[in-house]
């Protein structure tokens, strides 16, 4: 397979039309994101032939490249006039998807981008090892940006991930796990790599802490919402829209928050149930539609959508330290606008 770059925002952000706010990104910033996707596609290559294989089995599957877009945003934002922008948000997208290399070995997923995941065809060592590599490569891309505090930055989440996934790997099938262990989890294993992505921009165009505070916090507060909807959307969602399948923390008996909230106020009879099938992990066809069912009824899947909506509020709000302009406000819609993703 040969993948070319992308000129033209990625389908999923074409189809999607709650992501049209990513849309007009792409198109404020011009030439950029073909530049980045650019940069990903030579720096995934190897002479070691079965890493640009796997590699461009998931990258030529698109994804939404939102991270990188927001790395470019924001350099934007902050009138950066360098080029080391397009490196940190290569880098970005490659420790996103090492990320998701190894995410589908550990969650044992069935779809990535509406195709096989790269272990169900190359094999667990493969995708594991795979996603070191590009994890490697994101390194080598930060390092030739000279700028230590973006280095710094983005070390830093690359370790604050791996936290949470094992702290998330530790809460498996834990019904005692509380919203706050929850929303740490979901601030390490996602909102850490949305906030070193916004807050690289700022730093590399030597911009005062105000705007590196702001862009970080935005970021962060994005991150938050977007892993908050993408957990509704696992029980609520389409598999045809997202490109993954539905279902799939409840199968592997994930504690997310519309979990945690349904059980605080579930009869005895509810709670059996969530026992039987997290805990005990005994699962019968039918056992999701009503999972799905008691999400709804007790409110659950709503509260979940309405704090993410919360925090897309914060992270709009953040900007507000920069002067209005159409980059910024598209950034604010952006915020808005994820909480109505389906994809
Ligand atoms: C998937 O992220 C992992 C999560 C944090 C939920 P995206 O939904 O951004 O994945 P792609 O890159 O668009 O496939
Ligand atoms: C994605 O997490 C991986 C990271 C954020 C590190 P999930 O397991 O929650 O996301 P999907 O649903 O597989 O994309
Ligand atoms: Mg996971
Ligand atoms: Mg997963």
């Amino acid at each position: 397979m040969v993948v070319s770059p992308h000129v033209n925002a990625p389908a999923q952000i074409q189809q999607d039309a709650a992501l049209s706010p990513a849309q007009t990104l792409w198109d404020l910033t011009g030439n950029d994101m073909a530049a980045v996707d650019a940069l990903i596609l030579e720096r995934m290559q190897s002479s070691v032939g079965l890493i640009p294989d796997l590699a461009e089995h998931l990258v030529g599957a698109g994804g939404k490249r939102l991270r990188p877009l927001l790395t470019i945003s924001a350099a934007q934002l902050c009138a950066y006039d360098g080029t080391a922008h397009h490196k940190l948000a290569a880098a970005v997208e490659f420790i996103h998807s090492a990320t998701l290399l190894h995410d589908d070995v550990v969650d044992e997923s069935a779809l990535r981008r509406g195709k096989k995941p790269a272990n169900l065809i190359w094999g667990n060592s493969a995708s594991i090892l795979v996603g070191d590599f590009l994890f490697a490569r994101a390194f080598n891309l930060m390092v030739e940006t000279n700028s230590l505090e973006a280095l710094g930055i983005l070390s830093n989440a690359s370790s604050v991930i791996a936290e949470g996934e094992v702290q998330q790997l530790a809460a498996l099938r834990n019904l005692a796990m509380t919203e706050a262990d929850y929303m740490r989890v979901i601030e390490a294993k996602t909102a850490a790599l949305f906030a070193a992505a916004t807050e690289v921009a700022p730093v590399i165009a030597e911009r005062p802490t105000t705007e590196r505070t702001a862009l970080r916090e935005y970021g962060l507060k994005l991150g938050l919402a977007f892993q908050l909807v993408d957990d509704a959307l696992d029980y609520g969602g389409m598999a045809s829209a997202l490109g993954k399948s539905v279902g799939d923390d409840f199968r592997e008996g994930k504690m997310t928050l519309p979990v945690i909230r349904a059980l605080k106020n579930a009869s005895d009879e509810d709670r059996g149930f969530w026992r039987r099938v997290i805990v005990e992990h005994d699962q019968q066809g039918v056992d999701l539609e009503r999972a799905v069912s008691l999400l709804r009824k007790s409110g659950a899947l709503e509260s979940t959508m309405e704090l993410a909506k919360q925090y897309s509020q914060d992270a709009a709000e953040a900007l507000d330290v920069f002067p209005a302009s159409p980059l910024r406000d598209t950034l604010k819609e952006l915020a808005g606008f994820v909480v109505a993703r389906i994809s």
